[in-house]
């Protein structure tokens, strides 16, 4: 199918994107009942498939009663603006209509069964798989999403909305969702719903849960799972970065299958040039032993200036290289990997695009080591939640978090709608790692 970025690209550039709809619910007569409870295309379904006891249509319940209506942002209080009600599925089915399976029971058939597909290494991956995955990456940016994006401010005109709507392409969707996430939209300044809180971690998991079955669909391929790259250890750091893997870089030119096949950006507005430590640091096993010695999930003030010594896994693990993350010295985690790669010395380093996107926290899901290394931060979190044998309990419940980051927020901006501590359980209630994903052992 073609599909052209240019017109999500123009209107990106007007920051007034507003809201991720799904296909099914992207209508007038939705929007008006702010019902969001399709009937799946199965005999004699229901909403949410209720009378085939798949799910049900339920009200949404948010942790205040009315959303931010000052700042209009619809992100706060997600999706309450748009849908009141939407479809909870069972156990086993999932989907906006519940109409497929749900992560855990994603057995390809009638969701009986759990399945569990161990994630590897990028490392194991031989040429062909890196050949079938590029192809995949390179066909995801020209398939079309399953959701539509609204690119005006919230209005009650829900024809004006309608009439907004535009179809990005499943890799392009993917890189707004993190874009919109991260920035407040229609309005010039910052609020970020996955990053720099106690969602980091949880806002995540989600992202790559969710576009891998938007992938799967995509293939028809219930077996389709990404893989994580394990930058801790030294002998994988280059493995992704050859020309028929994520791309090289020679004589400063970044090439490969992925340029060649004309690999696209969006919502990259920032391109000043990033600059970085001439010799970057790379975490090591002891920071990542350190990590997990960490019990607390995280503390107050339960943002970016929660200092390392104050027992936060999660701000540990998040890690910051500015002055406000200055306590964190030689031993911050995940955010330098964004700047190692993004921001780094091409000659030194291979990044897939010259002009830095993994270094712009935002747009960075634009270079696809993104997945790999949000896969790789995912086996991280799953780890610790192994060690402590901790679930939902353990997400902070406080009212000084920020929106979008509260135990109970629905995770910015996805539908089907998951609360943010529902994504802090085992990584067995999504069909996810199996017990390899040990990133430890491999020290
Ligand atoms: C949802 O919104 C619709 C339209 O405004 C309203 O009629 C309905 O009562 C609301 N339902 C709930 C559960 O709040
Ligand atoms: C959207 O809302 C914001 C905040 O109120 C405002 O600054 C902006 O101009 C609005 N954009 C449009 C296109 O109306
Ligand atoms: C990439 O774009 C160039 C220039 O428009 C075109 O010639 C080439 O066929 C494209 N390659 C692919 C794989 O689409
Ligand atoms: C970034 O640096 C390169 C190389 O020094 C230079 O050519 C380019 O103009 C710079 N871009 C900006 C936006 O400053
Ligand atoms: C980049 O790295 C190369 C190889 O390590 C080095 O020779 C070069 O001086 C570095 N360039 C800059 C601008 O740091």
């Amino acid at each position: 199918m073609e599909y052209s970025a240019l017109l999500l690209i123009l209107v990106l550039v007007s920051l007034v994107v507003e809201a991720q709809i799904p296909l099914q619910c992207a209508n007038i007569e939705t929007l008006t009942s702010r019902t969001c409870c399709p009937v799946p295309d199965l005999p004699d379904a229901g909403p949410c498939g209720a009378n085939l006891g798949r799910g049900s249509c339920r009200p949404v319940a948010v942790p205040d009663s009315k959303f931010d209506a000052e700042q209009k942002d619809v992100r706060v209080n997600w999706p309450i603006q748009y849908f009141n009600s939407t479809c909870v599925c069972g156990e086993r089915f999932g989907g906006v209509d519940c109409g497929e399976c749900s992560y855990a029971y994603n057995d390809g058939g009638n969701c009986e069964r759990k399945t569990v597909l161990p994630r590897k290494s990028v490392a194991e991956l031989t040429d062909e798989d890196w050949r079938e995955y590029v192809a995949v990456l390179l066909r995801a940016q020209a398939f079309p999403s399953r959701y539509m994006v609204v690119t005006v401010n919230f209005t009650t005109d829900y024809q004006t909305l309608v009439d907004s709507m535009t179809r990005p392409s499943v890799y392009h969707m993917f890189v707004w969702v993190h874009y919109t996430a991260s920035n407040t939209p229609g309005i010039n300044s910052m609020h970020d719903m996955a990053h720099q809180g106690p969602g980091f971690p949880t806002w995540h998991r989600l992202l790559i849960l969710w576009f891998e079955r938007e992938l799967q669909v995509m293939l028809g391929d219930h077996l389709f799972r990404f893989h994580y790259w394990n930058w801790l250890d030294p002998t994988q750091r280059d493995v992704p970065f050859t020309p028929h893997r994520l791309g090289a870089t020679v004589d400063t030119i970044v090439t490969g299958d992925l340029v060649d096949g004309n690999w696209s950006l969006i919502c990259w507005f920032d391109k000043r040039n990033f600059t970085r430590p001439d010799n970057p640091v790379w975490p090591s096993y002891a920071d990542y032993q350190f990590a997990l010695s960490i019990k607390n999930y995280d503390v107050s003030p339960y943002n970016a200036l929660v200092k390392c010594t104050e027992e936060s896994y999660r701000s540990y693990m998040e890690g910051f290289l500015n002055e406000r993350g200055a306590d964190c010295g030689d031993d911050p985690m995940c955010s330098p990997i964004h700047n190692i790669l993004g921001l780094g010395n091409l000659t030194a380093r291979p990044t897939f695009l010259q002009t830095g996107v993994m270094g712009d926290g935002s747009a960075s899901p634009n270079d696809p080591i993104f997945i790999n290394h949000h896969t790789m931060v995912d086996c991280m979190l799953e780890e610790w939640i192994q060690k402590y044998q901790v679930g939902e309990e353990a997400y902070p419940t406080s009212r000084r978090i920020k929106y979008g980051h509260r135990a109970t927020d629905y995770i910015v901006p996805f539908i089907p709608v998951y609360q943010q501590k529902e994504m802090l359980v085992s990584a067995d209630n999504f069909g996810a790692f199996g017990t390899d994903c040990s990133v430890s052992a491999t020290a």
